[in-house]
């Protein structure tokens, strides 16, 4: 069910109407529906039941604490990649036994951060990384629980940015080399290897890739045993893609139907980083036409969200949907073929920032809009607000969690003064 629907024209997030929020906290807005959140979740949790998953939502995608929380109180654990996302977590009530932690350039100190908070497990990326997390678990006394980040070397065909299973990656190690490592970290007593790590990607789209990533994962997990490592958990990491388009990801039942088999047969516990699947289509940019202008044959729609709140259009040329939040007279409601909508003509849809890169959407089809129109930008649930900035010294927005009809304000709107609080004459 999609969370973001229109009833007689007017976009609603559950059973608000999002012009009431709009009117209410202004805009530019990020609005979430927590059953969108939650329905993800628990599809995850019952499409991958037989591996007992541990679900541990990628909170790079979306670490509003109210988010946090939610998903804390639901039962979800956490992927961290610095000692800030785990000061989150543990903020919102969230549990570090439940959370993994991972990032190619951990600090002594957020070793120490992680192993003081009782995370589950650090994911291993390099020779070097194994030493500094033995070394720092050694001087606390404690043994630092591991699992080796594995780089299994496929291909999964999707933006050269968010591609990360490849050899020439930056990320984990080679079969080979993880493997010598592995065999010199038996005798290691301050570590603990209980398990198997792999993240081939973000935005995957077909299963493919990861059926190939798996078959490669079962031997490696094979080979860790019989070196003497008390494997449990098969790491599978995140990457299931979401639809920005229209229908192109393969639902998370299709990728367990890959991935359950492989886990089962080693006996493992699956644990998974989601964060696109989980927060991406839970949520929505809100924004308010300015102005229109026309430039020879183009026309811009300028609007008050911009590259600063939502970089992705920016950065990897992603495609948001895009429709007016009250669908003017004449014009249908989404589902729409955005590609070529009858009677609409193509827009740049422009933020107020001083580049030329600060687009959400090039030649788009759209109505034609007069000033004061909101619209709504789709998918930017994930890797939208944690990648926004203050560029052009511009605050950011406030985000609103719905659930039913209830409201929640989960961070308001950044005043000036905390755009220069830090700072000093
Ligand atoms: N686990 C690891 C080790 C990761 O590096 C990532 C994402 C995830 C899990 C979560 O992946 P997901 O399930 O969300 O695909 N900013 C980019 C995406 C960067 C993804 C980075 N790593 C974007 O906006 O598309």
């Amino acid at each position: 069910m999609d969370h973001f629907h229109y009833r007689d024209g007017q976009l609603y997030c559950e059973d608000v109407p999002v012009a009431d929020l709009a009117e209410q906290f202004g805009t530019p807005l990020y609005v979430y529906s927590q059953s969108a959140f939650l329905g993800t979740f628990n599809a995850l949790r019952s499409a991958f039941a037989a591996v007992d998953p541990l679900i541990c939502y990628a909170m790079k995608a979306n670490s509003n604490l109210g988010i946090l929380r939610m998903m804390a109180e639901h039962g979800s654990g956490f992927d961290v990649v610095s000692g800030g996302e785990l000061y989150r977590v543990l903020a919102a009530g969230g549990e570090a036994a439940k959370s993994v932690f991972a990032g190619v350039g951990k600090t002594d100190e957020e070793i120490r951060e992680g192993i003081a908070a009782g995370i589950l497990m650090f994911n291993v990326e390099s020779e070097e990384e194994l030493d500094a997390i033995a070394r720092v678990a050694k001087e606390m006394n404690r043994v630092a629980p591991i699992a080796l980040r594995v780089n299994p070397d496929v291909d999964p065909k999707t933006h050269r940015y968010i591609s990360t299973g490849k050899k020439e990656s930056k990320f984990g190690m080679d079969i080979d080399r993880a493997l010598r490592l592995a065999e010199s970290a038996v005798k290691v007593s301050s570590l603990s290897m209980i398990g198997m790590h792999m993240h081939i990607g973000s935005q995957i789209t077909t299963v493919e890739p990861y059926a190939g990533a798996v078959a490669k994962g079962v031997e490696i997990v094979e080979k860790l045993r019989k070196m003497g490592h008390p494997i449990q958990w098969y790491n599978m990491g995140g990457g299931f893609g979401i639809n920005y388009v229209g229908q192109e990801a393969k639902p998370v039942e299709a990728f367990a139907r890959v991935i359950v088999p492989a886990v089962q047969s080693t006996q493992c516990r699956l644990a998974m980083e989601p964060g696109r699947v989980i927060a991406g289509n839970a949520g929505i940019l809100v924004s308010r036409v300015l102005y229109t202008k026309q430039s020879g044959e183009k026309r811009f729609l300028i609007q008050d969200a911009a590259m600063n709140d939502l970089i992705r259009p920016a950065l990897y040329e992603s495609f948001h949907k895009i429709w007016p939040v009250s669908v003017p007279p004449g014009f249908p409601a989404p589902p729409v073929d955005f590609a070529a909508v009858p009677g609409a003509e193509p827009w740049d849809v422009v933020g107020p920032v001083c580049e030329s890169g600060d687009f959400l959407a090039k030649d788009r089809p759209l109505p034609r809009l007069a000033r004061g129109a909101l619209l709504a930008t789709f998918s930017a649930g994930a890797y939208g607000m944690v990648m926004a900035s203050n560029y052009n010294t511009r605050p950011r927005a406030p985000e609103i969690l719905v659930e039913g009809t209830t409201v929640k304000l989960v961070r308001r709107r950044e005043t000036y003064e905390d755009l220069i609080l830090q700072e000093r004459l």
